[in-house]
């Protein structure tokens, strides 16, 4: 990807400046979860909508189209979807993005894809619509089941731990530790880092040859007892600043800010306006995505 073209949608200044909005939506989900009658499916109601309402807006889509992207999630964090349902979203996602992306050439708005298109053309990037089409759906891919699955993951953590919530309900001023230590202990993206070796490389007694693949599990070193004493131990005190859930060097999470602050935001306002959040069903019965590239939760069935 280029890389380099859509850095700045995601500094830490940007995306603080999203914090009302963010807010915003986060407090009308909270709504209208409040409006089921005592029960309802977290991941549907509150996880999914969240990244998805955000993104249609930094894309300068039309709130109309917020449909496109509800499918996605839809279709992703759905247990029935075959390969040809996604291979489906996919082409239809891509034929979306592409129409919106030439929108935005000829009558360019304040969002995302018109600076992506106006800095293509500008910098003589030479980037042709199925480029930016694919930086586009890159970003829909990388950045709305990750948040989504850490948002439903993150809040069973929380259930499951009464005494850690209490505190941050108390103190919320611990919400942005507490975050990274649930990143730290869910690794949800464990297996992201795929790559190629270039040059032959030792890595403790092992050779790693030119060609070979390799998957860094970043799984494995946020949970290497070596850096983080008890590492099975969910901690919202320790310092887990310094974790790989986001991975590290060239390709680092480029969304991992704005992840970040939605966590944030979710987490503290749902401590907070719902107090007596409780799972719904046992933990036993929860069903959980196994075997795909993120690990995260189908549904989260919870009462108040
Ligand atoms: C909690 C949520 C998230 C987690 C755990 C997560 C994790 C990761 C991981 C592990 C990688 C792989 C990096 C590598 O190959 O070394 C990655 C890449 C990436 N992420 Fe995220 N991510 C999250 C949210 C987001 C969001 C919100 C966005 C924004 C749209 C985003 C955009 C990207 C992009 C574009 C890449 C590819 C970067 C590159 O190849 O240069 N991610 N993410």
């Amino acid at each position: 990807m280029q890389r380099r073209l859509v850095i700045p949608e995601f500094t830490a200044h940007r995306i603080q400046a999203l914090r009302p909005r963010i807010q915003q939506i986060v407090d009308e989900r909270i709504d209208a979860l409040l409006a089921d009658d005592g029960t309802a499916d977290l991941v549907k109601e509150l996880a999914a909508p969240v990244p998805s309402l955000l993104f249609c807006e930094m894309l300068g889509a039309d709130p109309a189209d917020i449909d496109y992207f509800r499918r996605y999630s839809e279709v992703t964090m759905n247990r029935e979807s075959t390969q040809e349902d996604v291979a489906t979203l996919y082409a239809e996602m891509d034929g979306f993005l592409g129409r919106l992306i030439t929108e935005k050439e000829k009558d360019p708005g304040d969002d995302l894809l018109s600076r992506l298109a106006a800095k293509n053309r500008e910098e003589g990037a030479g980037l042709d619509l199925a480029d930016l089409v694919s930086i586009a759906r890159l970003l829909v891919v990388a950045g709305f089941d990750t948040t989504a699955n850490m948002i439903g993951l993150g809040t069973l953590v929380l259930l499951q731990n009464p005494e850690a919530a209490g505190e941050l309900r108390a103190d919320p001023s611990l919400t942005r530790k507490a975050v990274d230590e649930l990143l730290r202990f869910l690794s949800i993206a464990d297996s992201a880092t795929v790559r190629v070796a270039t040059a032959d490389i030792e890595v403790g007694d092992i050779t790693i040859r030119a060609g070979e693949g390799v998957i860094a599990s970043n799984g494995a070193a946020n949970w290497d007892s070596t850096v983080f004493e008890n590492p099975h131990v969910f901690d919202i005190h320790r310092d887990a600043r310094n974790h790989l859930a986001f991975s590290y060097g060239a390709h680092q999470c480029l969304g991992a800010n704005l992840a970040r602050v939605q966590l944030e935001i979710v987490f503290e306002t749902l401590l907070a306006r719902i107090p007596t959040l409780r799972l719904a069903v046992p933990v036993e019965e929860l069903s959980f995505m196994h075997g795909g590239h993120i690990y995260g939760l189908h549904e989260l069935p919870v009462a108040w």
